[in-house]
């Protein structure tokens, strides 16, 4: 009998957003670890660099190249696309993990107040955080435009290179908790949201532009919109919803989201709970299942959950 040729491993390519710091950083290190070349993106030029030369430094991580990518940024999104097209042909895995919370907070006020995580993550520390955050329309916008239409079209632009991948392209979407349907107290946005059958990309449209408009009027809670962090959990709401729609237009990928947990970076202004090495470990096994792996779904952390 003819011996098996052995194949050469596959390279894989990922591209991770916002790996400058936090978890981006350390799902960065962890995929170069196992293998794969990931081009660690960051919104401003110096951080993102410095972030590559730290973890060349630290390890055997050279298969990590730095570009630039502003989520919120056309041009920036475009030269990210030509700059993968022309260096590999192809993207195997996008990890969209930038993210920004749409408040403004006083972090040592914030920090200082000590709160219980218990009631953090039960979503009921509204009332006590009402004198260190501040929700403007601006900082809501900005919350919407990375949270949900930075990362759709991002991955809208890569697309066309995800579909070339030779091992099946896998997309993960990190959300939170907050993002879960059953912490939205408005009974038409969590079916609307829910039923992935009806739900189209125009319908999130409109949902998300009644919540700019309900937050003008001061009209959130009036309205049924989850009051602890509203603009970003509307945001990972939204973007949970359109994960389930892209996994339904492209089957032969792996296209799930993930809470990664309650971790300590600067997005919660470090009150989290665990560190950054346990909190990218969700996005790394999405970024790796194996062919014919889940779809569609959401992971809190490594296991499947309720949307
Ligand atoms: N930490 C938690 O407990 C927790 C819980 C649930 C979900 N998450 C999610 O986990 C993800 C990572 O957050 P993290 O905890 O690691 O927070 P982090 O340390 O604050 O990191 C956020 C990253 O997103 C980047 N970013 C923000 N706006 C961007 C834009 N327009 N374009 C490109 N990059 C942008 C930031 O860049 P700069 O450094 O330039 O600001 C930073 O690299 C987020 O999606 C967050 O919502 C975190």
């Amino acid at each position: 009998m003819e011996p098996h040729a052995v194949q050469p491993p596959t390279t894989r390519y990922a591209v991770v957003t916002g790996g400058n710091k936090g978890i981006g950083l350390e799902t960065v290190r962890q995929l170069a670890k196992a293998g794969v070349t990931v081009i660690l993106t960051a919104r401003d030029e110096k951080r993102g660099m410095e972030a590559t030369r730290l973890l060349h430094e630290s390890g055997p991580t050279s298969n990590v190249v730095f570009h630039q990518l502003d989520v919120r940024d056309a041009k920036s999104i475009q030269s990210l696309v030509n700059f993968i097209g022309i260096q590999f042909g192809r993207l195997d895995i996008l990890v969209n993990n930038a993210g920004v919370t749409g408040v403004e907070v006083d972090g040592d006020a914030l920090r200082a107040k000590n709160i219980d995580p218990e009631i953090w993550l039960a979503g009921k520390a509204v009332n006590l955080i009402q004198d260190v955050v501040k929700i403007t329309y601006d900082t809501a916008k900005d919350c919407l435009d990375t949270n949900y239409y930075g990362l759709k079209n991002l991955t809208e632009a890569l697309l066309p290179l995800l579909q070339r991948s030779t091992s099946g392209a896998r997309v993960v979407n990190v959300s939170s908790l907050r993002g879960e349907l059953r912490r939205v107290p408005n009974e038409q946005i969590r079916k609307e949201l829910g039923d992935v059958e009806t739900l189209t990309e125009d319908k999130i449209d409109r949902i998300l532009q009644k919540f700019l408009h309900d937050l003008q009027q001061d009209a959130l809670e009036v309205n049924g919109w989850q009051m602890m962090l509203p603009p970003y959990s509307i945001s990972k709401a939204t973007l949970n919803a359109y994960t389930r729609l892209l996994a339904k237009k492209y089957p032969n990928m792996c296209i799930n989201c993930v809470h990664p947990g309650y971790v300590n970076t600067d997005i919660n202004w470090r009150t989290g709970t665990m560190m950054a090495e346990e909190g990218a470990q969700g996005s790394v096994v999405l970024a790796l299942l194996p062919e014919g792996g889940p779809t569609g779904r959401y992971f809190d952390r490594t296991q499947v959950a309720e949307f």
